[in-house]
């Protein structure tokens, strides 16, 4: 993984990367409504984006949703790439700045097929399966600690 790079960006900065990057895997892949995909909530969102080999091919969001508790969404990887660890080092970026703004808490709404992602990287599970974007979710949370390498 020696030539991925992480970038914190603003959307308004990368947009057009962002959003071909979800187009491709919420919208053609997963058949999400671009208007759930893109609902007005980008603006104001922290941005991570991965680039391997120049290419980008990862992104997640973060938005702030109270000074003790933010919501990390979005996370997408490309399908030709997966299974290498970007994922995880998205995931394990968009940490680290949520650590840095000293905010004590993190939740995902993950995906069922997803939970033993977040699982990997400390996030627990709270309470039941529900529906959103019209596949099966969880809500998970993750309190500030240290990331195991
Ligand atoms: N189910 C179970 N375990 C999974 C998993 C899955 N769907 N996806 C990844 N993992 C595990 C890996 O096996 C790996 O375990 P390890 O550290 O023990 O080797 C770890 O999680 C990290 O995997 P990684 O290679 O970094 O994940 P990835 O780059 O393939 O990205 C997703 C994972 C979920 C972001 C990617 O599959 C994706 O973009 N899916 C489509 C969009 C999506 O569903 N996003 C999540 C919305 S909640």
């Amino acid at each position: 993984m020696s030539h991925l790079i992480l970038q914190v960006v603003k959307f308004a900065d990368a947009k057009e990367v962002i959003q071909s990057l979800r187009s491709k895997v919420f919208q053609v892949e997963q058949k999400v409504e671009p208007t759930i995909d893109f609902d007005g909530l980008d603006e104001t969102a922290t941005h991570i984006l991965a680039y391997y080999a120049s290419e980008p091919i990862g992104t997640a969001r973060i938005r702030n949703l109270n000074n003790k508790l933010a919501k990390i969404e979005r996370v997408a990887v490309l399908s030709t790439h997966r299974g290498q660890g970007i994922g995880k080092a998205i995931m394990k970026a968009a940490i680290v700045y949520v650590d840095s703004q000293n905010i004590a808490e993190i939740k995902v709404n993950a995906q069922l097929h997803a939970k033993a992602f977040y699982q990997k990287l400390g996030f627990e599970q709270r309470g039941d399966v529900f529906n959103e974007a019209g596949m099966a979710h969880i809500e998970m949370r993750r309190s500030k600690h240290p990331l195991a390498e």
